[in-house]
C-alpha cells in the first residue's frame, strides 16, 4: 500500500479514486468536510505503518511519515482548517521538504549542452589543460563561433580584444574606448576587464623559492631595457643614484653591468629590485614585480598606483607614488639595508606564506584565461535564457507556516556549474551563507581549483577556507576588492530582488 511508505503518492491514489485532491488549489482550501476521511485515512496509514517498521530501513520515511501524521492532527485540533502550504508557483506536498520542491521545480534544463556543443571561439589557438566548461579554440570552418578575436563582425558573434599592454600605450585597451569600438569582451590586464589577463600566475613564477644570501654590494638591481617610459620610471631612478643608493643596473637603461645574466638568478643576491613599470596604470603589474617576489628582494615599484593591492604582505613592497616620494623611500631602503630584522620582516611571507588577498589574486591565474572567457561566454549564453519565461516561472523559494526556504546557486570562481543551497528565512544571514556554501561544498569532497596549481607549502590542508563570496557577474576588481554586501539586510534585499540567486565563491 503505497499509502505507507509514501504519503504522497497516497494523494496521487486517491485522487485517482476521485478524491477532491487538486495540486493546483489556490493559496487556502477548507477541507472541513473531508476531515474525518482525512483522519481516517492517516489512521490507517499509522497502523499499517507500525506493521512494518520493521522493515522500515530508513529513517527519513519515519520522520516524513510522523510529519504528515503531526500536521494532520494539528490541522484537525485547529478545527478542521488545513493551511496549504503556498508559494509563488503552488502548493508543496506536505511530505515533501521545501527543499527537495524546490529542487525539482527549479531544476529548469538550458537548451544547450556545452559538453556536447562546446564554447567555440574562432580566431586563435589555444592549448590548456582542462576546463570546467566545453570550450573549443581554432579557425571557424562552417562552424559559427560564439565569439572571435579581432574586429567585430557579425552581431551575434561576440567579439574579443585581448592584449596584455597597458592602455597608456595601447589607448585601444582602454576597456570605454574598446566598448565603444564595438568589443563585447575586454581581456586585458585590468582586473575590472571581463576576463583579466594578468602576468601573474603560480606556474610562471615560483613565488615560493627560498631566500638567497644578499651579497651584492650595491642595494638595488634594475632591469629597464630602455630609458623612455611614460611617466617618471628615469627620474626615480636618476634621483635614487642622487641620494648615493647604489644601483647595479643590467638592463640599456644607465647600464652599470653586464647584462648577460639570468635575471631572476641574479636579483636574487640584492636587496631591493627596482620594478619600475613603462606606465602607471591600474593593474598593470608585470614580470619584472612578480620576478622579484620570486627573488626574495623588496620590489621598489614605480607603476600600478594600486601595487600594495598586489603585494604578497604588508610592508614587503616600497611604492615611490609621485617623484617626491623618492626621498622617503631612499630613506626607507637604507633603514632596512641597515637593520636585518626589519628587512627580514619584508621578506616574512617568504617564510610563513602570502596574504589571504595575494592567494585569491594569483588563484585567479590558475584556470587559463582562455577557459576562463569559455566560462564568461556560456555564463552570459544561460544568463539570457534565463530570462526566458521557462526561467521566470521557477518559484526559487517555498514558504511553509512561517518559514521560507530560498533556493541560491553557488560555484568556486574557476568552474562553471552551479550548486543548489538552500537558506531558511528564520536565519537569513550572510553567516549563514557562509556556512551553508563551506558545508555544501565540504559534503560534496570540493576540491578548490587552485590545489594543483599553488607551490606545495601554500596547498593547506583538506578544511575549505571561504575568502570572497559575490554575485556571479562582477568583475575580478569588484570580486576581490570593492563589493561587500553592505550587512543581512543588504543580502536579503539582494535575494529578493534576484529570484535563485547564483554566488560565486573563492576559496583559500
Ligand atoms: C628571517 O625570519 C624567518 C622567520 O620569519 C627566519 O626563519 C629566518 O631565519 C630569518 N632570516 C634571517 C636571515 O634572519
Ligand atoms: C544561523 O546561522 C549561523 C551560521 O551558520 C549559526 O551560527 C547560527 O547558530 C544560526 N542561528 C540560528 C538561530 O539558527
Amino acid at each position: 500500500m503505497g499509502l505507507v511508505s509514501n504519503p504522497r503518492g497516497s494523494r496521487a491514489e486517491a485522487a485517482q479514486e476521485g478524491m477532491p485532491v487538486s495540486v493546483s488549489a489556490g493559496p487556502k482550501r477548507r477541507w472541513t468536510n473531508l476531515m474525518p476521511l482525512v483522519v481516517a485515512l492517516v489512521v490507517i496509514a499509522e497502523i499499517a505503518f507500525l506493521g512494518r517498521l520493521d522493515m522500515a530501513k530508513n529513517a527519513a520515511m519515519v520522520d516524513t511519515l510522523a510529519d504528515f501524521f503531526y500536521r494532520s492532527h494539528v490541522a484537525a485540533v485547529d478545527g478542521g482548517d488545513i493551511d496549504f502550504v503556498v508559494s509563488s508557483a503552488g502548493r508543496t506536498p506536505p511530505s515533501e521538504t521545501c527543499e527537495e520542491w524546490l529542487e525539482r521545480e527549479d531544476a529548469v534544463a538550458y537548451s544547450r549542452d556545452f559538453s556536447k556543443d562546446p564554447v567555440f571561439v574562432s580566431g586563435a589557438d589555444q592549448e590548456w589543460k582542462t576546463c570546467a566548461v566545453g570550450c573549443k579554440f581554432g579557425f571557424s570552418g562552417d562552424k559559427k563561433p560564439d565569439a572571435a578575436f579581432g574586429l567585430p563582425q557579425s552581431s551575434e558573434t561576440a567579439s574579443v580584444l585581448r592584449s596584455m599592454e597597458s592602455a597608456q600605450y595601447y589607448a585601444e585597451n582602454n576597456i570605454a574606448i574598446a566598448r565603444r569600438r564595438g568589443y563585447s569582451i575586454v581581456m586585458t590586464t585590468s582586473l575590472s576587464s571581463d576576463v583579466p589577463v594578468g602576468y601573474f600566475s603560480w606556474a610562471e613564477y615560483d613565488i615560493m623559492a627560498p631566500v638567497k644570501p644578499k651579497t651584492e654590494s650595491a642595494l638595488a638591481a634594475a632591469f629597464i631595457s630602455n630609458c623612455g617610459a611614460r611617466n617618471f620610471r628615469l627620474q626615480a631612478l636618476e634621483a635614487l643614484e642622487k641620494l648615493n643608493i647604489k644601483i647595479d643596473s643590467y638592463g640599456g637603461c644607465h647600464r652599470n653591468r653586464d647584462g648577460n645574466v639570468n635575471k631572476v638568478e641574479a636579483l636574487k643576491h640584492y636587496k631591493f629590485s627596482l620594478a619600475f613599470e613603462n606606465s602607471n596604470e591600474e593593474d598593470y603589474v608585470t614580470e619584472k614585480f612578480f620576478q622579484s617576489l620570486v627573488a626574495g628582494n623588496v620590489p621598489v615599484v614605480v607603476g600600478a598606483p594600486n601595487i600594495q593591492e598586489f603585494a604578497p604582505s604588508r610592508g614587503s613592497v616600497l611604492h615611490i607614488k609621485e617623484i617626491e616620494d623618492v626621498e622617503s623611500i631612499a630613506k626607507s631602503m637604507r633603514y632596512l639595508a641597515e637593520n636585518p630584522e626589519a628587512y627580514n620582516q619584508s621578506l616574512s611571507w617568504k617564510y610563513e606564506g602570502p596574504s589571504d588577498s595575494f592567494k585569491a589574486l594569483v588563484d585567479m591565474a590558475a584556470v587559463h584565461s582562455s577557459c576562463r572567457l569559455c566560462i564568461h561566454l556560456a555564463t552570459v549564453s544561460r544568463e539570457k535564457e534565463e530570462s526566458s519565461p521557462n526561467f521566470k516561472k521557477r518559484p526559487c523559494k517555498c514558504t511553509r507556516g512561517s518559514e521560507t526556504v530560498y533556493h541560491i546557486y553557488a560555484r568556486e570562481r574557476g568552474r562553471f556549474e552551479l550548486e543548489s543551497i538552500y537558506l531558511r528565512s528564520s536565519n537569513l544571514t550572510l553567516g549563514a551563507l557562509k556556512s551553508a556554501v563551506v558545508s555544501k561544498f565540504t559534503s560534496l569532497n570540493h576540491v578548490p581549483i587552485w590545489k594543483s596549481e599553488r607551490p606545495e607549502v601554500l596547498r593547506g590542508g583538506n578544511d575549505l577556507k571561504l575568502y570572497k563570496i559575490y554575485p556571479v557577474g562582477l568583475t575580478q576588481r569588484q570580486a576581490l576588492y570593492t563589493f561587500s554586501f553592505k550587512g543581512d539586510e543588504d543580502f536579503r534585499n539582494h535575494l529578493e530582488r534576484n529570484p535563485c540567486a547564483k554566488f560565486e565563491v573563492i576559496f583559500v
